[in-house]
């Protein structure tokens, strides 16, 4: 089967592991690339570039393919990052969440393909504004930040119908029955997170990894970025497992005081997650055991023996 993930990187399976600043480094991007997906690595609003560099490393081993997704929210205050990237020059890079035009033109100038998630019709102009290669279509359903706009399917469907660029299905995507859907619709493939953090390779401890496996629901909201003191445009909550912390400040946010903060701060030295956060989409509920990154692609593959 070719596509554009097939041609533009190499893809023999349409599956994007998208970046996840925290548990997506280096090592699950190599795994997932290794086994026919294309893997991206996430950084964090705070990752030093030769921080990105040393991820890139691990991300390139063995001539692995990898990309970078970049914070748009967090360029201007961390221009190391971009400038390793430019250096570094990964296959994709995706800029999100943001003004992303400043970023996506020192991209596409120096001939890095770039791309970005689009969570409502005003995002998809100012992607195309920019130039953007490739548009992910990022649901309500996914985990971690974006838009509360609108379902991945419905976003997926006007987006198909307003660009001619290559256009992936993000957000609630758990397995090839999701994948086959999305390719159905006319997506080039799937931009998945959530179903990939019950892997092995996914940096974090067990105690979270057993958590996500455990837990199935999961609430949207800026309680989290509030707890941290974050910087997150407001329009960008998080998509998080509910917990205590959470139903004690959601809708009330700006009323957190600094006690509680110091509550969140502590719960994630001591991994209590009764409070601390761990950021999953709706599909969490579909992790049942700790699997290779591997065994997930395979299973997402058999969307092309439908
Ligand atoms: C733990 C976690 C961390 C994330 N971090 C980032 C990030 O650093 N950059 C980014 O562009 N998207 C990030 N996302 C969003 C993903 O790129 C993607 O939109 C989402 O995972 C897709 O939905 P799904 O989780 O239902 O597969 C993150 C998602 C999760 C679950």
């Amino acid at each position: 089967m070719t596509n554009w993930l097939a041609e533009a990187l190499g893809c023999s399976v349409p599956l994007v592991l998208a970046p996840m600043a925290g548990p997506g480094r280096g090592r699950l991007a190599n795994a997932v690339s290794k086994a026919g997906g294309f893997g991206m690595f996430g950084v964090g609003n705070d990752m030093s570039g030769e921080a990105v560099r040393a991820e890139a490393a691990t991300a390139g081993t063995d001539g692995g393919r990898y990309g970078v997704g970049l914070l748009a929210w967090a360029q201007s205050g961390n221009p190391d990052q971009l400038d390793a990237v430019l250096d570094l020059r990964p296959d994709l890079v995706s800029v999100s969440f943001g003004d992303v035009s400043v970023p996506v033109r020192r991209l596409r100038d120096a001939g890095i393909r770039t791309a970005t998630q689009v969570g409502a019709l005003s995002d998809l102009d100012l992607a195309h504004d920019a130039g953007v290669d490739l548009i992910v279509a990022r649901g309500a359903e996914g985990g971690g930040h974006g838009r509360n706009a609108m379902g991945t399917l419905p976003l997926l469907q006007m987006i198909l119908d307003r660009t001619d660029r290559p256009v992936l299905a993000a957000g609630g995507i758990l397995n090839h029955r999701g994948l086959a859907a999305v390719l159905a619709a006319g997506a080039q493939g799937a931009w998945v997170g959530t179903a990939f953090l019950g892997c092995a390779e996914a940096e974090m401890s067990s105690s979270a990894r057993a958590r996500l496996i455990e837990q199935d629901e999961t609430g949207y909201g800026r309680v989290f970025d509030v707890a941290q003191g974050l910087a997150w445009p407001p329009e960008f909550g998080g998509r998080a497992l509910v917990n205590d912390f959470y139903d004690e400040w959601v809708g009330r946010e700006d009323d957190m005081d600094d006690a509680a903060r110091l509550r969140h701060q502590e719960a994630r030295k001591t991994t209590d997650f009764a409070v601390a956060h761990l950021y999953a989409g709706e599909g969490v509920a579909a992790l049942v055991r700790e699997q290779t990154a591997e065994q997930v692609v395979r299973e997402f593959a058999r969307a092309l023996d439908q």
